[in-house]
This record gives structure tokens, C-alpha cells and sequence, in this order.
């Protein structure tokens, strides 16, 4: 049951979170890879409601800068300084932003043409600190608002209750491993 991906479209968008965040959880469960729940979820958000671009950027410098991380959709840009754009806005401030109209958002960054509205989501660790923000941009104004937000913040809270291993699945810093 939990090997498909949804479409959920033609739910009312409370009971279709309500449906996309037990599926997440199962399909989650038992992992402790941070970068396969990132997948996942961007794969799983992105089918259920058909938006154009759906995905994470990493803080690979705390306060300093978000690096993309996966997603689905067209070529993302590669790297946000936190406080600029919608995404760097977020991150900076740890709160998510709803943007019905990114042409009227001072900063946005415009990765592709057709985006019109956003919804930005800080994505905190069990320790509460700051792993990445999740991004989801709609070719239509006025696309997310407040259930969106409850919804995606929902479903986000997963890496912050995430069995032990992901603490140390490391994505969210740029070391470079020993040789
Ligand atoms: N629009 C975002 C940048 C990321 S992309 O849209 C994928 C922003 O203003 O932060």
C-alpha cells in the first residue's frame, strides 16, 4: 500500500495532507537517511498536488547559506544566501513563508519563468536547529495559504522526530570525508 505515489487533486486540501502525511510516515518508516526522506518527500508532495518545482534547499552554512538539495521539477538555482529570495527569507527568519504573488516579493529569486505563488517551510532538526527549508512553487497566484502551511508543516516535523541514526546521516553540513 505504502509503494505508490498519490495523486490527491481532487481531495479537499485538509483531508488530502491529512492522507499524503500518513502516507510519507509510512513510506518513512524505519528510515534514518536524511537525504532518502528529502527524496521522498519532494517525490510524494510533488505528484500528490502537481505544482512546478517541489523540493529542499540544505543550510550547508548555518545563517549563512542554503545549498539545493532534492527535489523534483526544473533546474533549481544551486545555492541561496540565507535573507535573500523567499527560500533565504525563510531560513533567516525560521518561519514558514506564503507568497501569493512572488512577482510583488521583494528579492524572490525566479529559477523558472512560470512560478506565481510559493510556500517556504524551515525544516528543524529533534535539537531544533535549522536543516533546510522545503520549497513548493505553483504556475497560479494565491495557490498555498494556511492549510498548506499546517499541512507541510506537519508533515515536515518528521525530521524532527526521526529515530537516532538520521541525527548522524549528516546532509546538512559540507565536510569532506577523510581519505
Ligand atoms: N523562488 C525561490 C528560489 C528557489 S526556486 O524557485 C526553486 C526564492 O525566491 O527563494
Amino acid at each position: 500500500m505504502s509503494e505508490i505515489t498519490l495523486d490527491l487533486r481532487a481531495l479537499p486540501k485538509a483531508e488530502a495532507y491529512a492522507q499524503l502525511n500518513e502516507h510519507v510516515r509510512a513510506v518513512l518508516a524505519g528510515v534514518d537517511d536524511r537525504v532518502t526522506a528529502m527524496a521522498t518527500v519532494s517525490c510524494l508532495v510533488h505528484h500528490a498536488f502537481g505544482h512546478l518545482w517541489t523540493g529542499f534547499y540544505r543550510v550547508v552554512e548555518p545563517g549563512r547559506l542554503l545549498r539545493v538539495g532534492p527535489y523534483q521539477g526544473t533546474l533549481g538555482c544551486l545555492e541561496i544566501p540565507f535573507g535573500r529570495g523567499v527560500c533565504g527569507t525563510a531560513a533567516a527568519e525560521g518561519r514558514t513563508v506564503v507568497v501569493e504573488d512572488v512577482h510583488a516579493f521583494p528579492g524572490h529569486i525566479a529559477c523558472d519563468d512560470r512560478s506565481a505563488s510559493e510556500i517556504v517551510v524551515p525544516v528543524f532538526d529533534a535539537d531544533g536547529a535549522l536543516l533546510a527549508v522545503f520549497d513548493v512553487d505553483a504556475t497560479t497566484t494565491g495557490a498555498f495559504d494556511e492549510e498548506d502551511r499546517v499541512g507541510l508543516e506537519r508533515i515536515l516535523a518528521w525530521f524532527g522526530s526521526a529515530p537516532a541514526g538520521v541525527a548522524t546521516a549528516g546532509v546538512a553540513t559540507a565536510g569532506v570525508a577523510p581519505a
